[in-house]
């Protein structure tokens, strides 16, 4: 799977996004073989820069974020191909400059006329860009050429918004020419959520209500916004996670099994599990917020929520959210799954952890039986990758006593070959023209409506969210949603 030439031009270039995930990851491509010699990248911004300085910028991004050694050769070749164009979205003499860019790379490395533009600026921007592109026949399809348009979360900021979100880029854009990116569906361990279910026999036939109790999907970060306060404050976790990536996790977890791999079908069944799930019905019982407050954590001494730089002093932004979804289908009706999220937690850690119900007799007589025979399966993403399954055994010795052992499976133990970085995976896929790891917009619409009343309910209140100490596990809210239920949440 080699990506054939092209030119991918990158809007907002100098965001942390470009400099930290994008960049690198052409780069990490290229040394990986994946790109051919005639592939060329193309900056875009506001800035007063010739090539040299663009591409001394990304020579810094390469040196210091990519996951790849350094090879001089590599980096020479990809060189030959880099340009920039300054300009403004909005000045339709920068976007002549940039067709006549592209025009000359076109011919000088042999593209073929194939382009990708990757939209790493804030959905306020997208009308202007894709109209833009359009005027200046950028968009346009013709004979084998194909031109693809790839745009970051957030799509929209609730189900209307993403509506019109959707409703302008694909006036300029057909749907397959459409590479919506969220970067868990790239990460290794969630692509193996797939295998693990659908390629063994084992796990798929306990799979369902009969033998699953609930299941807990956490995704936590040790840090906090950092200098994000212009992108998070206002979106809030709930938007910037649990929309996009935890209710993909959901859709791997729950959906069926899909006839084949080919985009069509994967989506196909992402859309029907998203259509069963439903939000909580009482809302104040199974949602819970929080924002971190300022305090020592790790042994630092760190920023509360409301001190970060840039965050309004009337904000109501959560920076912890944890939800209950519950699926009205054969397979799952009773069983809850919750999400949960949060910045500046005990530690960075997402995982899908699936609990089992208790086993229906247990003729031991030890006091632990209480926590005996709920078994777990738990698929670490990241950033211990692997799967634990946890069960109970007999601790040796001449006593009949059970204690819950854990069998692991650890990526690092099992495979030599290294895991490419979700963005790598993603960007070759455009390029490549593969859509399955890129969620339709039919998925983005379900995702707003399981959490559309969610934000709703949170806006009605109106009330800022409640205060947790850095380095903890989240609010007290979080713990008591799940006690209601009878569960308590994992500590990773
Ligand atoms: C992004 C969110 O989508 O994912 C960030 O906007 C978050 O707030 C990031 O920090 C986490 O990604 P990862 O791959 O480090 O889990």
């Amino acid at each position: 799977r080699i990506a054939g030439p092209c030119v991918l031009v990158i809007f907002g270039v100098t965001g942390d996004l470009s400099r930290k995930k994008l960049m690198p990851a052409v780069y990490d491509l290229a040394n990986r073989g994946l790109l051919p010699p005639g592939f060329a990248l193309v900056g875009f911004a506001r800035r007063d820069w010739a090539n040299e300085d663009f591409a001394q910028i990304v020579h810094d991004s390469v040196k210091e974020h990519a996951r790849t050694p350094f090879r001089e050769e590599v980096w020479q070749q990809l060189l030959e191909g880099i340009r920039f164009v300054p300009g403004d979205l909005n000045s339709d003499a920068s976007f002549e400059e940039l067709k006549n860019t592209i025009l000359e790379l076109d011919e000088a490395r042999g593209t073929g006329g194939n382009h990708a533009f990757y939209l790493s600026i804030p959905p306020g921007l997208f009308d202007e860009v894709v109209g833009q592109l359009r005027r200046h026949g950028l968009a346009e399809q013709r004979g084998g050429q194909w031109s693809r348009v790839v745009i970051e979360k957030p799509f929209g900021h609730d189900l209307e918004s993403a509506q019109e979100l959707n409703r302008i880029v694909s006036s300029v854009f057909p749907s397959q020419s459409v590479f919506r990116i969220d970067h868990y569906l790239g990460k290794e361990t969630v692509q193996n959520m797939l295998a693990l279910r659908f390629a063994n026999q084992l796990f798929e036939p306990v799979w369902n209500r009969n033998y699953i109790d609930h299941v807990q999907i956490t995704m936590a970060e040790d840090i906090g916004i950092g200098g994000r306060a212009g992108y998070y404050d206002g979106i809030g976790a709930a938007r910037d996670v649990i929309q996009n990536h935890l209710l993909q996790l959901l859709a791997l977890t729950a959906m069926e099994e899909p006839t084949s791999f080919d985009a069509r079908q994967l989506r196909s069944e992402k859309q029907k599990v998203l259509a069963a799930a439903r939000p909580p019905v009482d809302l104040d019982a199974h949602t819970a917020r929080g924002r971190y407050d300022g305090g020592w954590a790790g042994g630092v001494k760190v920023n509360g929520y409301a001190e970060e730089e840039g965050v309004s002093p009337e904000s109501i932004t959560e920076t912890f959210a944890a939800i209950r979804v519950d699926i009205d289908n054969r397979r799952w009706a009773g069983v809850p799954f919750y999400l949960r999220t949060g910045k500046r937690l005990a530690r960075r850690v997402t995982e899908v952890a699936l609990s089992f119900r208790k086993a229906p007799h247990l003729p031991f007589t030890n006091s632990d039986t209480e926590a005996l025979g709920t078994n777990a399966l738990v698929m670490r993403i990241q950033p211990d990758e692997g799967i634990t399954l946890r069960f109970g055994a007999k601790v040796p010795g001449t006593q009949m006593e059970i204690r819950e052992v854990n069998m692991d499976f650890a990526y690092g133990g099992a495979f030599t070959e290294s895991s490419p970085e979700a963005y790598e995976r993603l960007i070759l896929d455009v390029l490549l023209g593969d859509p399955p790891l890129f969620p339709q917009h039919e998925e983005v619409e379900l995702s707003w409506k399981i959490l559309d009343p969610v934000l709703d309910h949170w806006a009605e209140t109106a009330t800022k969210p409640e205060k947790y100490h850095p380095g903890s596990w989240g609010p007290q809210s979080a713990h008591d949603m799940l006690a209601r239920d009878g569960f308590t949440w994992r500590r990773p």
